[in-house]
């Protein structure tokens, strides 16, 4: 069902994809705070771009809409500032010959096997990063040391990849972090007790399950088609030498939605897997999300929509009308930047929620239409859809006090422009 907020602006049923699998080929491999659903950049592409050669995503995350990209034959570029999402993203859209992957799997198989039979004693390192006493039983640190050696020793640089996101995933499902919780909290000291995980069968059992995805993945992708990832921040500006002014035929991506101190904390999220992996720390991640670092000032942006919601929350409490400045600005800079690089003609679609702040919900799918339409975009049309299945918290504090939460973003706006 259809229903009209104005012809440009409407609620669609179909775009809800409420009973749809989302984890078919590469997009089973790690889960992801706020990630796209496949079916939104498919259904994009299938519907504006029929013609694009390449793809731009200033915010991929895990690379949903690279990997569709490339589905469809297009070519695509992405950029993430957290380096666990640009591992991720890479391993999803980079095929390994079937055979390479399976000898390298099965050696894994039997060196667990030979493990377990005691027949493989390994001298191991344990790393002694900050806390991992705190968030790993020592048994556990032991097993995820030995699988760690067995990925070091690989050759193969996108095998070892391949290898290091199963092992990210392990990682975060064998520390003693609540489970299904995007910020790290600690299990209680009863589950503790109770909680032995089986970390090299854990283990395996992603890699056969990635295996799987990368096999569908390289059946049905496009011959040809390649992925770039890099982790250029498009606040400050896109390298001409990756993509030129007017290169890009179809932007889709889904960008954070504010910094990650009151929304989604991408580093806090990571954090384990990083200190495992040796990836940048979280709290730098965090940090040069949009929005990282709180405005000194409340500013005027001469946009009357986004003007007025800060003038409100301002009343309330001007350090969250801080965060929304500082958030916004970095926002409207990379805008005007990533409007830079789309061809005329060219299609931006962000899907993006309207949260709330001290009870007053931002409309940032209006001010993304409005900071598109200043650099040269036309409105083609914002569809209103449910989130059924994106991962982030329904329930957030917008009033910033625990315990006082509110139900928020059920909905999300796909916002589609066209560079005139
Ligand atoms: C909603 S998520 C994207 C999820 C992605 N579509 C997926 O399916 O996995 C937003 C992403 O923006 C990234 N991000 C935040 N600030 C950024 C910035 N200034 N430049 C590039 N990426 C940034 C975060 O690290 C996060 O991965």
């Amino acid at each position: 069902m259809t229903s009209v907020l104005s012809s440009k602006k409407y609620r669609d049923e179909s775009w809800d994809f409420a009973d749809a699998n989302t984890k078919q080929y590469t997009h089973c491999f790690h889960p992801y705070p706020a990630m796209m659903i496949p079916q939104v950049a498919r259904k994009l592409l299938e519907k504006f771009g029929k013609k694009a050669k390449l793809l731009f995503d200033p915010y991929c995350g895990t690379g949903t809409s690279l990997v569709e990209a490339n589905l469809k034959g297009i070519n695509a570029i992405g950029t993430d500032i957290n380096p666990l999402a640009r591992l991720v993203a890479k391993v999803k859209t980079t095929v390994i010959p079937l055979d390479l992957l399976d000898a390298y799997i099965r050696e894994f198989n039997e060196f667990v096997f030979q493990f377990k039979m005691g027949k493989q004693k390994k001298e191991v390192k344990v790393p002694t990063f900050k806390n991992i006493d705190y968030w790993f039983k020592k048994e556990t640190q032991y097993l995820l040391s030995v699988a760690k050696q067995f990925i070091e020793e690989i050759e193969n640089e996108s095998v070892r990849d391949f290898f290091k996101v199963a092992f990210s995933e392990t990682v975060r499902e064998v520390s003693l972090t609540r489970n299904g919780e995007f910020k790290l909290f600690r299990m209680s000291p009863e589950q503790i007790k109770k909680f032995n995980p089986d970390v090299l069968d854990i283990m395996v059992s992603k890699l056969m399950r990635n295996r799987e995805g990368m096999m569908e993945f390289t059946r049905v992708k496009k011959n040809g088609s390649w992925s770039k990832v890099y982790g250029f921040n498009t606040v400050y500006g896109i390298p001409e030498n990756i993509l030129p002014i007017e290169s890009v035929d179809i932007v889709i991506t889904s960008p954070p939605y504010g910094d990650s101190r009151t929304t989604v904390a991408y580093g806090q999220f990571s954090r384990l897997s990083n200190q495992w992996l040796g990836l940048e720390e979280m709290n730098e991640v965090d940090k040069r999300c949009m929005g990282g670092v709180r405005a000194k000032t409340l500013e005027i942006f001469g946009l009357k929509v986004l003007d007025e919601v800060i003038e409100k929350i301002a009343g309330i409490d001007e350090y969250r009308a801080k965060d929304v400045v500082a958030f916004y600005k970095d926002y409207m800079a990379s805008i005007d930047n990533v409007s830079r690089v789309v061809k005329r003609g060219g299609i931006v679609a962000y899907v993006v929620g309207n949260r709330r702040v001290k009870g007053i919900e931002i409309p940032t799918d209006e001010i993304t239409k409005q900071v598109f339409e200043r650099n040269g975009f036309e409105h083609i049309e914002t569809i209103i859809r449910r989130i059924p299945h994106k991962r982030m918290p329904r329930r957030n504090s917008p009033s910033n006090v625990s315990g006082k939460t509110d139900v928020t973003m059920n909905y999300e706006y796909v916002v589609v422009l066209r560079k005139l």
